[in-house]
């Protein structure tokens, strides 16, 4: 950055994000690390805020003066419904997890998680297109759907939606397919949604650290097929490393929670900021 760490004035722009428990969020790091690199007078920092008291603390961010905040578990829907304005994916996704507080004082919401998620394939994959083939997605709650949102605006020509618990698929599908381009399977019969897949995202939480493997086998999966986990501890899950052994292009997860980040930093901070190697090392730094 050009003028370099610099701490925050009386006339410093502070955000936050918004969640419970909020003590593992990632964010703070984010955002700090950039605000740093940019030498921008600004702040953002937790704000734990529990679920009985969601509405009070949404409230509370124009009241407090902040130029806005991120949203994260449990409060993504809460925070939705609260919105006066709300941009189209938001509307699609049903889900907000970036606000920005309006000169009128209204909160204005956008879902950034799909933004993220295809960015991080630009970024990570190079060259390679949504467009080109079918795209199978393990999970249906609330990371799915904006992932299955991101993929259908981007015009993927199929979308398969997997899931343990299929009635969730369905309702995810019923929601938001409206080209006819989306399917449903239980996760355990992936083999014929996996024969011609060009993408395949696992939004699951299997495979992260202190939660059961995902069992899932590769083998009818194409060679050419890039394969994307959303779980970004560990880095390499078992879901990349099988992928990466038999040929696979993989990307992991650690890049979507960065991109997601950009568009409420630009919107607050006045910069759209980078993403780079240092970046993911400061984020992961403990
Ligand atoms: P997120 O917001 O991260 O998507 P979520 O809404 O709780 O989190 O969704 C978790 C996803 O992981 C769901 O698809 C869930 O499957 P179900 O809808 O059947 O619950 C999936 N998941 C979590 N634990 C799982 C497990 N042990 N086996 C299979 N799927 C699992």
């Amino acid at each position: 950055g050009a003028g370099g760490p610099r701490l925050p004035s009386g006339a410093a722009r502070v955000a936050g994000v918004i969640g419970w428990p909020i003590g593992h969020s990632r964010s703070p790091r984010l955002h700090g690390t950039w605000l740093a690199w940019y030498g921008i007078d600004g702040a953002y920092v937790p704000l734990p805020t529990p679920p009985d008291r969601a509405d009070e603390a949404l409230r509370a961010l124009p009241a407090l003066g902040l130029v806005g905040a991120n949203v994260t578990v449990p409060h993504k829907e809460r925070a939705f419904r609260a919105c006066d304005t709300l941009t189209d994916r938001a509307r699609r996704v049903g889900a907000v997890n970036t606000l920005s507080i309006t000169e009128m004082g209204g909160l204005h919401g956008d879902s950034t998680d799909g933004f993220g998620f295809l960015e991080n394939l630009r970024h990570g994959a190079p060259g390679w297109d949504v467009t080109r083939g079918p795209a199978v997605v393990l999970g249906a709650g609330g990371a799915a759907r904006a992932v299955c949102a991101a993929l259908l605006e981007a015009g993927a020509p199929a979308v398969r939606v997997l899931n343990r618990t299929v009635a969730r698929a369905e309702t995810l599908v019923a929601d938001l397919d409206e080209g006819g381009v989306m399917t449903v399977a239980p996760l355990a019969d992936a083999a014929a949604a996996l024969i011609d897949a060009a993408l395949l995202v696992n939004t699951t939480s299997l495979g992260m650290v202190g939660q059961p493997s995902l069992v899932l086998d590769l083998a009818p999966l194409p060679p050419d097929a890039l394969v994307n986990d959303l779980v970004y501890a560990p880095l390499e899950t078992p879901l990349l490393a099988a992928a990466r052994a038999r040929g696979n292009g993989v990307v992991d997860g650690l890049g979507m929670l960065l991109h997601q980040g950009r568009p409420g930093f630009q919107a607050w901070f006045g910069v759209d900021p980078e993403v780079t190697p240092a970046l993911r090392r400061a984020v992961l730094d403990d």
